[in-house]
């Protein structure tokens, strides 16, 4: 409370081996006691809002509305599911069906996650549900949150440096500057916030995310994973825009880098 947070979001999705076999992630799914309890002494210990990330079920067998109704009942006040079973891992694809069941059946916001692809998708799969969660998607692509909405909202345009004309059948599509500009601020940050020598390791996995769309730089690629300061991250950036000069206004997402 005294760092002034939102909020705490219990994790009870995570599928990996460790995590589960040690009791926690998507393993409380089997142990619904335990779950319960974690969310009872949570609400008892603090007035911050506690909320719950989890999955369909562990592995088909579990029933969704008794766990999040018991998930309710001892104070959790928002959950977001995961449409995939924890043995699915991030195999198949995801379901939103029994999620839609579920907020008929619980008092609490329900939030939907898995395999969205960007704002746009998101309100179509919304329904009655009360929010989206994006994950891989927002990898290397953060324009992925921009929808109708934020498009036609001008305070939000004299804010950001997104350009109208790359909207388009509700698909923002950054134009190759946008994205190396935006790889530049998000080094810059993660450094601000984290320190260079954490920050500017963290980065290279991001930074080579943005340049997935893009042919011909396998290159930078390779370098960009392996660079070990800001400073070498900025220098291939800087690179890359000058060989690539007259692509800047190109959008590699729609195919016109060639
Ligand atoms: C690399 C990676 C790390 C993740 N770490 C977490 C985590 O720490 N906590 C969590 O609740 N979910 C975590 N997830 C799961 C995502 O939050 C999300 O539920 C899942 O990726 C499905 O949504 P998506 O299709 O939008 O990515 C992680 C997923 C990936 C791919």
């Amino acid at each position: 409370e005294k760092y002034n947070i939102a909020g705490i979001d219990v994790n009870m999705g995570c599928p990996a081996k460790k995590v589960v076999r040690s009791g926690h992630g998507s393993s409380l799914l089997i142990n619904e006691e335990t779950a319960f309890e974690i969310i009872r002494q949570l609400s008892e210990a603090t007035k911050l809002p506690i909320s719950v990330k989890t999955r369909l079920s562990f592995d088909g067998n579990q029933n969704l509305i008794n766990f999040v109704k018991g998930l309710e009942e001892a104070g959790a006040s928002l959950v977001t599911i995961h449409g995939r079973t924890a043995k699915q891992a991030y195999t198949g694809k995801a379901d939103f069906t029994n999620i839609y069941e579920l907020k008929e059946k619980i008092g609490i916001p329900v939030i939907c996650n898995g395999d969205i692809l960007n704002y746009t998708d998101g309100m179509q799969k919304v329904k009655n549900l009360d929010g989206i969660m994006m994950g891989r998607a927002s990898f290397g692509n953060p324009w992925c949150f921009i929808g109708e909405e934020q498009i036609n909202d001008e305070e939000f345009l004299k804010l950001s440096p997104i350009k109208k004309q790359n909207f388009i059948n509700g698909v923002y599509h950054p134009s190759l500057l946008e994205i190396l500009d935006a790889m530049k601020f998000h080094a810059e940050k993660l450094v601000e916030t984290k320190g260079e020598k954490k920050g500017s390791l963290e980065i290279r996995k991001h930074l080579v995310q943005y340049l997935k769309n893009f042919p011909g730089v396998k290159d930078y690629r390779k370098r960009l994973v392996t660079t070990d300061s800001l400073e070498n991250s900025l220098a291939i950036i800087n690179e890359i825009k000058k060989n690539f000069e007259e692509f800047l206004e190109k959008r590699p997402s729609l195919g016109e880098i060639e």
